[in-house]
């Protein structure tokens, strides 16, 4: 083999090198350091309103949260997804309490779980008022650690 092919042939081995290379670089710089993505967030509509009822259903990204006024004149909301695995959860007026019908997980009304697998409370989600109007965000409040 002479000297140029040989060069040639190298060039081509490391520019074949190169194209696997850098797709499985980018995958693992892409793994050690994820792109940051902002909290989903929703208008729950006016704070007089949400004030006015006991409580207001919102879609907040993919799920669904409860918006509730509370006696001191705060306003809260609880994530209506199960902690066990995901499920949503419902408001059962008569018993009050938040029912998941996956695996008959039972929160009390404050989201505390009471009954059945759920390994965590339902997540609060963080409420900001602005404008006049009510914004859900799905991320815990400041004064609350978020759960594992
Ligand atoms: S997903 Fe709710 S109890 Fe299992």
């Amino acid at each position: 083999m002479n000297s140029s092919r040989r060069t040639t042939l190298s060039r081509l081995l490391w520019g074949a090198a190169g194209v696997v290379a850098l797709p499985v670089a980018y995958v693992a710089a892409r793994f050690l350091r994820p792109p940051v993505t902002e909290p989903a967030r929703c208008v729950a509509g006016s704070i007089e309103k949400i004030r006015s009822q006991p409580t207001t259903l919102v879609r907040v990204g993919l799920n669904d949260a409860v918006v509730q006024p509370m006696p001191d004149g705060t306003l809260r909301a609880i994530s209506l997804r199960c902690t066990h695995t995901g499920c949503p959860v419902r408001w059962v007026d008569a018993s009050r309490e938040f029912h998941c019908s996956c695996h008959g997980g039972r929160f009390d009304s404050d989201g505390r779980v009471i009954a059945g697998p759920p390994p965590r409370p339902l997540q609060r989600l963080r409420v900001e008022q602005s404008g006049g109007n009510v914004i859900v965000i799905d991320e815990p409040p400041s004064d609350e650690p978020p759960s594992a």
